[in-house]
């Protein structure tokens, strides 16, 4: 029986669909993970916000439910503790937003912080032995790279340009994530520092297949087949797709988020670091906006966040999504006009065409590109991605 003619992320990774859902802290889930391994592609889990604990009651239900390969995902940041200074500045940016929600900026209370890969996740990861880690903002220390290598754990790594390609590929990455600058939530840089300064997915793809040996996943700004199309034609062997699966039933996340997703549009999101100090793409709302989307004066990733939570979940509560954090993709619009006309359906994992599920045991891109071109050839194409453009996959 024929294949997708690429199988490298296949025969890598171990799955049967070269979709991978994202990571998403603080909206993906068991539910969506298993639905998603369940229909051949490779579910994940964001760590940075959870507690080793959580981490292993959700892959042991994971795995009472499917012998399928999954992925955990971690951040690999540096921390750097703010002065006092540092966080009076914070404080003062933030007084007009505390004010306007009747809090104290002063009595805050402390939160969790997204931590990076330590010496102790690397432990509970050898113990749990997942198929796949995928890290976000470079990877960890050598040595504990070489740990991860060593249990035969395949390793995935963000990179958003040339260069931190090819790091990730002499640092014993088994795969690239190329991240496009379309891509919903934070952006994965770790030798760049210019926001302003990302490239596109469609720029910055091939110029990474042109040099990088080992297997590259496309992510940022895909949404439906046609992007699915385009990421293998420039060079990738996957695709990771983030903001789609937030559309799904089993992202949790609440019913204001899914609603300001449902209405954004292609330019409703920006880069902004007012959230936890880092660029990452999200909604503009009311607090990016008036907050200028990037701002020096938010503290260093992760220490921002805390002192813009109370905001955020007293925005939430006055059922206003003016502070809420709304990671999300450029192409969020898509998944919104395919959804509504069934074309690539609400199941994870799954790539629709039409009603017609795509036979993945198949050629799968082969069809894919065929039924794209053929579809085009017999109805008139038509620009407009909300028209009958969407209409044709
Ligand atoms: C809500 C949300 C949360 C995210 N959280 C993480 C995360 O915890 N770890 C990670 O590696 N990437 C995270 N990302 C980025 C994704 O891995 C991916 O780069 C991005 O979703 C791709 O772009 P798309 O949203 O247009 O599909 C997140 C993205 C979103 C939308």
């Amino acid at each position: 029986m024929q294949q997708w003619r690429n199988r490298r992320i296949l025969d890598l990774l171990g799955m049967e669909t070269p979709i991978i859902q994202a990571p998403m802290a603080g909206a993906d889930s068991v539910r969506l993970a298993l639905a998603v391994c369940k229909a051949g592609g490779l579910g994940s889990f964001a760590c940075a916000l959870k507690s080793l604990d959580e981490v292993r009651a959700s892959v042991q239900k994971l795995r009472e439910a499917t012998d399928r390969p999954f992925n955990l995902n971690f951040f690999c940041h540096v921390m750097q503790a703010p002065s006092q200074a540092d966080i009076e500045r914070w404080r003062d940016f933030l007084r007009p937003f505390y004010v306007r929600w009747g809090l104290d900026p002063e009595t805050v209370p402390p939160s969790r912080l997204r931590m990076p890969f330590d010496k102790e996740a690397c432990r509970f990861v050898e113990e749990i032995r997942p198929p796949v880690v995928s890290f976000h903002f470079g990877l960890p220390a050598p040595a504990l790279v070489d740990r991860l290598k060593n249990r035969n754990i395949r390793i995935l790594s963000t990179a958003t340009s040339v260069a931190e390609a090819k790091w990730l590929e002499e640092h014993g990455c088994d795969a690239v994530i190329v991240q496009g600058v379309e891509a919903g939530g934070h952006r994965g840089m770790f030798l760049e520092k210019d926001p302003a300064r990302q490239a596109g997915l469609f720029a910055l793809l091939p110029q990474v297949a042109d040099q990088v040996k080992i297997p590259l996943i496309a992510t940022g700004g895909i949404a439906d087949a046609r992007g699915i199309v385009a990421a293998f034609a420039l060079g990738a062997s996957g695709v990771q797709m983030g903001t789609a699966y937030l559309f799904c039933p089993e992202a949790e996340i609440p019913p204001l988020y899914r609603k300001a997703l449902e209405e954004v549009s292609e330019s409703g999101t920006a880069l902004t670091n007012l959230f936890s100090g880092r660029p990452a793409r999200a909604i503009v709302n009311r607090y990016v906006e008036e907050g200028g989307l990037m701002s020096d004066a938010a503290l260093p990733f992760p220490y921002a966040a805390t002192l813009v939570l109370p905001l955020r979940n007293a925005s939430e509560r006055a059922n206003s999504n003016d502070c809420m954090q709304l990671w999300a993709g450029q192409a969020a619009q898509l998944r919104r006009f395919s959804n509504s006309r069934g074309v690539l359906r609400g199941v994870p994992g799954g790539v629709f065409l039409g009603k017609r599920p795509l036979n993945v045991r198949g050629s799968a891109l082969h069809q894919l590109e065929n039924r794209y071109s053929q579809t085009r050839r017999r109805r008139k194409f038509h620009p407009n991605p909300g028209g009958q453009h969407a209409g044709l996959l």
